[in-house]
């Protein structure tokens, strides 16, 4: 068992959602917690809430898509605890929502600096650390759209499929470089958390107010698929994490796309339209 206990570990995206429930877990494990995310209030909560359990907690304000920022927090971090043995890549947000029509190009560049540079900028800065401990651990998360491609979403899934191929890419070289460092990479269905209503929210900050479409959508995914609780997300990563899984799928929804996908790879588009079709009564 890869135990977390007096580990020290890295989370993103800690201030909300799976983040913030990541960190609690580790707490309530025993590991030691080093916590950011760009959000000042969320990241101050989730300290206090990690000091309450009587755990130890350093938060940083980080946006993982500043790289500069990233290795000069990785170094603090080493600097600070003296030993780093494990790395949550877990920020992320959904994009914009829109077809690649409507898109903005400066929706692609967030959306892959955040998604896909924050995990790598992540996993580069900390890696040596994680060498030094002589038991690391990376784990990033991605998405059931890491493997599994929907309309609305071209840049989350580009940026989610290109964690995982970078996550398995990672693997193979801790593997035939014998580096004492797992890679374990983390496919959630939908979970219970404010990332598709924090979307529309930096839209209409951009001042690109949303469609009645687009509005529908949000609701319809907050009531019907973004349902897992945090919590229990965050409980099953963990869990792989200490089983040592290379690969974690988080609920049955992305057991079952899972599935889907390898049964009917040319086949799977046109069924997600359909779902989508009748989920979103759209014709
Ligand atoms: N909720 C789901 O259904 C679901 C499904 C699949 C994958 N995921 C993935 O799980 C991860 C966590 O998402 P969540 O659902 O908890 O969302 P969330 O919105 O609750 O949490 C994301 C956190 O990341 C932070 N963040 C955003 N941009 C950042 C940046 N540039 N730098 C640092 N922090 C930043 C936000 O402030 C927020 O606290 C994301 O990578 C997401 O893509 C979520």
């Amino acid at each position: 068992m890869n135990a977390v206990r007096g580990k020290v570990a890295v989370v993103t995206g800690a201030g909300s959602g799976i983040g913030r429930q990541l960190a609690l877990e580790l707490a309530r494990r025993g590991a030691r917690l080093a916590v950011s995310d760009v959000d000042e209030t969320g990241l101050a909560e989730t300290v206090a809430e990690i000091k309450a359990l009587g755990a130890e907690a350093e938060g940083t304000t980080l946006d993982v898509g500043d790289r500069a920022a990233f290795v000069a927090y990785a170094a603090a971090v080493a600097g600070r605890f003296g030993v780093v043995h494990q790395v949550y890549n877990n920020a992320g947000i959904a994009g914009g929502g829109q077809t690649i029509l409507e898109t903005d190009w400066e929706s692609y560049d967030r959306t892959l600096a955040v998604n896909l540079f924050g995990v790598i900028n992540g996993t580069k800065a900390f890696l040596p650390h994680l060498i030094d401990s002589g038991d690391g651990h990376v784990v990033n998360v991605s998405s059931l759209n890491g493997f599994m491609a929907q309309p609305t979403l071209t840049a989350y899934c580009a940026s989610k499929f290109g964690v995982r191929g970078f996550t398995e890419a990672l693997r193979t070289e801790m593997i035939r470089d014998r580096h004492p460092v797992h890679v374990t990479v983390v496919h959630p269905g939908g979970v219970k958390t404010g990332i598709a209503s924090s979307a529309l929210k930096e839209a209409q900050a951009r001042g690109i107010e949303p469609t009645a479409e687009q509005l529908e959508r949000v609701r319809l995914y907050n009531e019907k698929l973004l349902k897992m609780p945090a919590e229990r997300a965050a409980r099953i990563i963990v869990d792989g994490v200490e089983a040592g899984k290379p690969r974690v799928l988080v609920g049955n929804d992305a057991k079952l796309v899972d599935r889907l996908v390898r049964l009917f790879p040319r086949h799977y588009p046109k069924l997600i339209v359909d779902f989508e079709r009748r989920r979103f009564a759209r014709s």
